[in-house]
């Protein structure tokens, strides 16, 4: 099967690599890639495309002949590739452009999922700072305010400070056309759980947890992600299949009865609150980092998986296998994040990471210099040209390990950090670690 995968971070990364460790020699996987991640470019055929041009996009994927496009972020889908790649006749894993809403506008994401009758915090979406304090008065602290667009990950602010919490929304609210949605505060353990669907059947992946907060024990500000692992020992049995039954079908049921099927992954981040499961936000893709680990435990082919969500086969297919191994990601990410980046310095010690057992170094914002020699002399040993790997990104690296165990995952992969090396690299401890209350 021709691949054409789109995005080029560690997510993708990570879905290269699936892609190819689980390609069978029966239905073998050639990837044609989006260049400029050195951890990606050897995995396939490296392209330098706009992943944001939909008609950029489907033309690569036509005239290739590709069978399955896969969009890894969410900005292409909003910008309407996978639309694009549709009306070529191409089979594209990833929702059109109406279906992305769910992800690019938190108010519409509520709105489907009270028509949907989806548990989820309750909220006001406001457009005016009377409104906000509305908000604020009303449902209290801690105060949960929610850039209505896409925001790159930083979008959310949770606080007790009700200063902060008013300049994220006056900053939200000066753009045109700004929005923000302020809702309750929801306690309890968080988990994400990924769901394939092809418009009306729904897959769940393995959950997992990811680790938002920049600082051990939950502390500094939200970032992306700064790490992941699963399993999820303590989760409560039948999670899943409250997930599915109760979250992912009414979604997906509702969104077909609008006219915008959803076909890709709902990444369903939950809260386990007091008063049950509650939904804290929808993505309209995999999560980054939780696809380093969950990828990891996969068993089975993953291109067949995809193919079929995007071909409306999913019924028809078996459910994926999974190990029963753990798998613990530790995000490094460059001096600065999530704020402004120190970039450009240079990284070592990916080899000797890679041979510890189990570990492997996803590549999220990496790039290879190149240097040249100048006239007055030439680079170290003599050579006139060389390529030193920098960091280009604020989350650098996810470092990964699987193992028995989670404990030895940990280990291993905290091992495998220790042999990496940039200047101002800083990274959580306590990744694959949770609260004694929890159990197991
Ligand atoms: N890890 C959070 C996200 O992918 O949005």
């Amino acid at each position: 099967m021709k691949v054409l995968l789109v995005g080029n971070g560690g997510r993708e990364h990570a879905l290269a690599r699936a892609l190819v460790r689980t390609s069978t020699t029966e239905s073998p996987v050639e990837l044609i890639v989006q260049a400029g991640n050195p951890g990606i470019d050897p995995l396939g055929e490296a392209l330098v495309f706009d992943p944001l041009n939909p008609e950029v996009v489907a033309d690569i994927a036509r005239s290739r002949s590709v069978d399955l496009v896969v969009v890894g972020p969410e900005a292409p889908l909003v910008a309407g590739v996978a639309d694009a790649v549709r009306a070529a006749g191409i089979a594209c894993f990833g929702p059109d452009k109406a279906a992305a809403q769910l992800e690019a506008s938190k108010s519409f994401a509520k709105d489907v999922m009270n028509e949907a009758g989806v548990a989820t915090a309750r909220s006001f979406t406001c457009t005016t700072m009377e409104q906000v304090e509305a908000a604020f008065t009303d449902l209290g602290a801690p105060h949960v305010v929610k850039d209505d667009a896409l925001a790159a990950g930083k979008g959310v602010v949770v606080t007790t400070d009700c200063e902060v919490a008013r300049a994220h929304a006056a900053s939200c609210l000066s753009r045109p056309g700004g929005a923000v949605v302020i809702e309750d505060y929801l306690d309890g353990p968080e988990v994400s759980l990924f769901c394939l669907s092809d418009g009306s059947t729904v897959v769940p992946l393995v959950p997992a947890q990811d680790f938002k907060r920049l600082l051990d024990d939950g502390q500094g500000p939200n970032t992306g992600g700064m790490g992941a692992y699963t399993p999820l020992p303590w989760m409560p049995e039948g999670l899943i299949d409250e997930v599915v039954a109760d979250v992912a079908l009414p979604t997906i049921t509702r969104m077909a009865q609008r006219g915008t099927p959803f076909i890709g992954l709902l990444y369903c981040g939950l809260a386990l609150t007091s008063r049950g499961t509650r939904v804290v936000e929808f993505n309209v893709r995999f999560g980054d980092p939780e696809t380093q680990v969950v990828l990891e435990r996969l068993d089975s082919p993953l291109a067949p998986l995809l193919y079929a969500a995007a071909t409306g086969t999913l019924a028809h297919l078996e459910t994926p296998r999974w190990s029963p191994d753990a798998a613990v990601t530790v995000v490094m990410a460059s001096a600065g994040y999530p704020g402004a980046l120190s970039t450009g310095k240079t990284i070592t010690g990916i080899d000797a990471a890679e041979r510890i057992d189990g570990v492997h170094v996803i590549h999220a914002g990496t790039r290879l210099l190149v240097e040249s020699a100048d006239e007055d002399g030439g680079l170290p040993g003599g050579d006139q040209e060389a390529a030193r790997l920098v960091n280009s990104g604020g989350r650098v690296v996810d470092v990964t390990a699987r193992a028995a165990s989670i404990d030895a995952a940990r280990d291993a992969v905290y091992q495998a950090v220790g042999a990496i090396h940039f200047e101002g690299a800083q990274y959580r401890s306590d990744i694959g670690t949770w609260p004694d209350h929890l159990g197991a």
